[in-house]
């Protein structure tokens, strides 16, 4: 079975991935930097597969920490989740994203090449169409404006991506743009621990729930949309993981394949703190706010592509990711804990 080295796999996402990656016999290689996340996750991954992926700790931004991983192990793929996530952040500090985003998915391309090591799965985002796009979401709109720093490193990366597969047919790679990922693994052992306040929706819902923080902001209750709050397409993480096995496939063609990851529907602010009071049992106390900078009313992915190109179709329902998500965040009421 394969090899696959995993950039960001102790992360969010990267965690989710690897265990499935694991429970489908794929051999697994994890480079991090610890950045945004910690070692306690290798253990969780271990206690879910009964198996340990191999770990390096380093920096897709170092060209010789990745020539020795791909001296060291004989890696057939690179899935790569590893960069900084936070649209806000972005803004304040945008040097620092491109940095590693751009820079670091630069760094481990070329690094791969030298490896000769051509097939790449790319974390990109729903963010990427900009915010003047028509929902749904479709691939073949073109790239947009992003707003944010973060947005933009997506946008460059994909088209960088996709140069480099026009200028050599040995590069196959997909772009899997993702809508709005929450939910935990159903083992309740790994899920999304932000540190600090969350700025993202469902991470701060649930720290309200388990009463680490007061009580939500609901940003704008004014959109046009039917009540009035901002509407996304919200899909469970190991549906999202499970797309990431899928596109490994996919990687048997050559050339550029950009990809939606979303359920293909939306749902509403209000509709979200809703469902989860009702399937949690807890309160979850709100306060209507301005408005967010940035946010857009409503969009959504147009799912058919995933459907048709990877035989892929998000599976678990709002339900399912309400469930899970306030399993992992009761059995974790600090998240990974002091390590974090
Ligand atoms: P995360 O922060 O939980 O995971 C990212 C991981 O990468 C962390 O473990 C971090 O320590 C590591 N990392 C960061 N910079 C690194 C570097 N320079 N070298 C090595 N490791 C580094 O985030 P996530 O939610 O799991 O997101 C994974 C990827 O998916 C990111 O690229 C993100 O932009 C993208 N994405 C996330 C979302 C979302 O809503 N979570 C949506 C769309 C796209
Ligand atoms: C969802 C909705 C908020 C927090 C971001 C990135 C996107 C992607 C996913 C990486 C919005 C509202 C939120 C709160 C609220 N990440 N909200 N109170 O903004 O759709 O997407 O994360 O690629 O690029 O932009 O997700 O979870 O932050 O917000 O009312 O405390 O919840 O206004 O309408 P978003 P989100």
């Amino acid at each position: 079975m394969a090899t696959i080295l995993v950039t960001g796999g102790t992360g969010y996402i990267g965690s989710h991935t690897v265990v499935a990656l694991l429970e489908q016999g794929y051999s697994v290689v994890v480079l991090d930097n610890l950045v945004n996340s910690t070692l306690v996750v290798l253990d969780r991954i271990e206690q879910i597969t009964g198996a340990r992926p191999q770990f390096v700790q380093g920096d897709v931004r170092d060209a010789a920490a990745l020539d020795d991983v791909f001296g060291r192990f004989a890696i057939d793929a690179v899935i790569h989740f590893a960069g900084l996530k936070a649209v806000g952040e972005s803004v304040q500090r945008p040097l620092e994203y491109y940095d590693c985003n751009v820079n670091g998915s630069m760094t481990l391309c070329r690094a791969m090449a030298r490896a000769g090591v051509f097939k790449l799965v790319f974390s990109s985002s729903a963010t990427v169409y900009g915010p003047d796009a028509a929902v749904p979401y479709i691939e073949t709109m073109p790239l947009g404006q992003p707003s944010s720093p973060y947005g933009a490193s997506k946008a460059i990366v994909e088209r960088m991506l996709s140069d480099a597969c026009a200028s050599d047919e040995r590069w196959s790679v997909v772009a899997l743009r993702y809508f709005n990922p929450i939910g935990a693994h159903a083992s309740g052992l790994i899920g999304e621990d932000p540190l600090g306040i969350p700025n993202n929706l469902m991470p701060f819902i649930s720290r309200v729930a388990v009463g680490k923080l007061e009580q939500l902001q609901i940003f704008g209750d004014d959109y046009d949309t039917p009540d009035g709050t901002c509407i996304r397409d919200y899909l469970h993480v190991v549906d999202l993981a499970e797309g990431h096995c899928k596109a490994l496939n996919r990687l048997e063609e050559s050339g550029y394949h950009a990809i939606n990851l979303g359920a293909g529907k939306g749902v509403s602010v209000l509709e979200m703190v809703n469902t989860f009071m009702t399937v949690s049992g807890q309160p979850v106390p709100y306060v209507f706010a301005p408005r967010r900078s940035g946010d857009l009313p409503a969009f959504w992915a147009n799912a058919d592509k995933a459907r048709q190109q990877l035989g892929w179709v998000a599976q678990r329902s709002l339900h399912d990711m309400m469930v899970d998500t306030w399993r992992w965040q009761s059995k974790n009421p600090n998240g990974y804990g002091p390590s974090r």
